[in-house]
């Protein structure tokens, strides 16, 4: 059962997966999304798949298949796949790993609430929340975690366009939560820190490259320049399944290009769906480890990827 995102916020709708097809078309059509949760639904989607006697190759490619640019989708695979073909053990694996990614939520969410200051006014990007993990986020959680410490004042929500899961899903979880915000355009952000309105910028990374770079939702990059002009710092808060030691840098990145129609469909158009920010406009790194600063390729290098521990 998957909360449907798609119908947020107007509506709490659930939907039924009952094969892995079925929680790939969800993960393709933004049912669910953000990094970690995919990889989260893609394990469970696997664990399903043996439940059901699929066919255990084939559920891994359809699943694999349903989006690109996430890494955590086949770091979770790879991690089911090598967990055997039991069901009962395969549906253990894929609950641990679950568990594993809400317990790097909540460590993550400490170190990086520790490098905000009192007074704190946040600028986000996209959904980095509970809705993205399964836990409680990754830079909204640290947005959350520096407010449950009074040192986060107001949080100021890219709507993030074309989709816009800051001012459907951010704006949704902030109320819940009782946080102080307000949705602005995207192209709102440069006016903003340019009249000191904004002192961190906090985004969460969609897949992060052995040197640092990082992609996430696409208008990150452009925050991440007005940031370094701005001198305002720029936090990346990711948990370490999102760290790709195989992918050199953000030149190897798969960009996911989604359907052109969902920018406009009256006119040509193009509709990238994440970029890449270099490492050198990235202020820190957070994880669940710590704090990762430049040069990140031999603490990144370090990170233990949890392998040993989902199938433990
Ligand atoms: O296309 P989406 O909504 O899956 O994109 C999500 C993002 O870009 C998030 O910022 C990222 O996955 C980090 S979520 C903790």
């Amino acid at each position: 059962m998957l909360l449907d995102q798609r119908h947020l916020p107007e509506d709490v709708v659930y939907l039924e997966c009952r094969s892995a097809a079925d929680v790939a078309g969800a993960i393709r059509a933004l049912a669910v999304r953000g990094a970690p949760a995919i990889g989260v639904a893609a394990a469970y989607g696997y664990a399903l798949a043996a439940a059901r006697g699929e066919d255990l190759g084939d559920a891994a490619a359809t699943l694999l298949a349903s989006r690109p640019t996430a890494v955590n989708l086949s770091w979770a695979l790879a991690e089911m796949r090598s967990a055997g073909s039991d069901p009962a053990a395969l549906a253990a694996c894929a609950r641990r790993l679950h568990e594993h990614e809400v317990e790097r939520c909540r460590r993550m969410a400490a170190h990086a609430a520790d490098l905000l200051d009192p007074g704190t006014r946040a600028l986000t990007h996209c959904n980095a929340g509970a809705l993205a993990t399964g836990g409680v986020g990754t830079a909204l959680g640290a947005i959350r975690e520096g407010f449950a410490r009074g040192l986060v004042e107001h949080v100021l929500v890219d709507e993030t366009r074309p989709l816009l899961q800051g001012a459907r899903l951010t704006a949704w979880e902030l109320e819940r939560a009782g946080v102080p915000h307000t949705v602005v355009a995207d192209a709102a952000a440069g006016s903003l820190l340019a009249r000191g309105e904004v002192s961190a910028v906090l985004t969460g990374a969609d897949r992060i490259a052995a040197n640092g770079d990082t992609a996430n939702k696409i208008g990150t990059y452009p925050l991440a320049v007005l940031a370094a002009h701005h001198g305002i710092p720029f936090y990346v808060v990711a948990p370490s399944s999102t760290v790709d030691l195989d992918t050199a840098s953000g030149d190897d990145i798969p960009i996911e290009q989604r359907d052109p129609a969902e920018v406009t469909a009256r006119f040509p158009a193009a509709n990238p769906a994440f970029d890449v920010t270099p490492a050198a406009l990235v202020t820190a790194i957070i994880t669940e480890e710590g704090v990762h600063r430049e040069p990140y390729a031999a603490s990144l290098a370090a990170l233990g990827r949890g392998r040993e521990e989902v199938r433990s």
